[in-house]
C-alpha cells in the first residue's frame, strides 16, 4: 500500500538520473530517510535519455540534489560546474549538489565501498584482490586505494584490467591467472552472479580460503554464489547492500547536512530486496 506524503509549494525534490531505473532502490531509500527525519523532501526517478538536458533541467526546476547513475556516470562530468577532486580522479560521478544552480559532482561509491569493508576489516596495507575494470571497479578501487590498500585489478579482458591498474598505479593480472597467493580481501565488482544469472562466479570457490574477507558489490541477489562460496569456506562477507546505503548515506549528509538516518535506510532497501 502506498504511504501518503506532504506535498506542498514548500517541498524540495531530489531524484535518480539514469535508463533504466525502473529498479532503482534509491526512491525507497531516501523518502523512508526524508519521513524518518522529517524533511519535507521527496526524490523520484527519472528515465532520462539526454543528460545534458536532464541537468539543465535540474538547475532550471530548482532540484536540491541528484543521484547519477548507468549509463550517465562518467558523461554527466561535462555538463556539471564544479568536481570533486576524488570524482575527478576516478573519472565518474554519482552524485550532484545544487549551490543555487551551481551543480557540484561527487562520488560516493567509493566511500560507500569504504564504509561496507571498514565495518569488518582494515584496508592500510592489505592485500586486495580487485576483480573487473568497470565503472564500479574505479569507484571501488580508488576509495579502496586511498585508504592504504595494496591492489591488484584481475579482468576478463586485458587492456581494460591494463588501464585501471595504470590509472590506479598498481599491478595487473588476467583473471583466467587468478590463484589464491596471499589476498586478505576479494572484491567483485563484475555483474558476475547478478539475477538472472545467479549460479555465476567470477573465480571458482576452492580459491577461497578462511582467513578472506570477500566483498560483492552484487545486491540482487542478496547472497550471491560467490558470498555463499565464501561463507562455506569461512571467510568473512561482506554483501553489496551495505555499499549500496552507504553510498546513500553520504549523498544524503551532503544534500541536508543532516546526520542519515542509517538503519532506516538499510532496512527500507532490505524490505524490497528480500
Ligand atoms: P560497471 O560500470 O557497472 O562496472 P562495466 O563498465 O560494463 O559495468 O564493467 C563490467 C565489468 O564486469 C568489467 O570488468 C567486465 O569485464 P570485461 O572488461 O572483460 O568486459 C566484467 N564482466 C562482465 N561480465 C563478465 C563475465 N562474464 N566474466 C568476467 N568478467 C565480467
Amino acid at each position: 500500500m502506498l504511504k501518503r506524503f506532504h506535498i506542498d509549494t514548500e517541498t524540495v525534490l531530489y531524484g535518480v538520473i539514469g535508463r533504466p531505473v525502473s529498479h532503482s532502490l534509491s526512491p525507497v531509500m531516501h523518502n523512508r530517510a526524508f519521513a524518518k527525519v522529517g524533511l519535507n523532501s521527496i526524490y523520484l526517478a527519472f528515465d532520462v535519455t539526454d543528460i545534458s538536458s536532464a541537468l539543465a533541467g535540474i538547475r532550471g526546476l530548482g532540484l536540491k540534489g541528484a543521484s547519477i547513475t548507468i549509463p550517465h556516470k562518467v558523461t554527466a562530468l561535462s555538463f556539471l560546474d564544479e568536481i570533486d577532486g576524488k570524482a575527478q580522479q576516478i573519472g565518474a560521478i554519482n552524485t550532484i549538489v545544487n549551490h543555487q544552480g551551481n551543480l557540484r559532482g561527487y562520488n560516493s561509491d567509493c566511500y560507500g565501498a569504504v564504509k561496507a569493508l571498514t565495518a569488518k576489516t582494515t584496508l592500510w596495507e592489505k592485500k586486495v584482490a580487485l576483480i573487473g575494470a568497470g565503472g564500479a571497479a574505479r569507484a571501488v578501487g580508488f576509495g579502496l586505494l586511498w585508504e592504504g590498500a595494496r591492489i591488484t585489478v584481475f579482468n576478463r579482458s586485458i587492456k581494460e584490467g591494463e588501464n585501471l591498474a595504470k590509472d590506479m598505479g598498481v599491478n595487473f593480472c588476467p583473471l583466467a591467472e587468478f590463484a589464491q597467493d596471499s589476498h586478505q580481501i576479494i572484491v567483485n565488482t563484475t555483474s558476475v552472479g547478478m539475477s538472472p544469472n545467479t549460479q555465476a562466479m567470477p573465480i571458482a570457490p576452492s580459491l577461497l580460503a578462511k582467513e578472506m574477507v570477500v566483498m560483492d558489490i552484487v545486491y540482487n541477489p542478496l547472497r550471491t554464489e560467490l558470498l555463499r562460496a565464501a561463507k562455506k569456506a569461512g571467510c568473512t562477507t561482506v554483501d553489496g547492500v551495505d555499499m549500496f546505503v552507504y553510498q546513500g548515506v553520504a549523498q544524503f549528509e551532503k544534500w541536508t547536512g543532516i546526520k542519515a538516518p542509517v538503519k532506516v535506510m538499510r532496512k527500507a532497501v532490505l524490505e524490497v530486496l528480500q
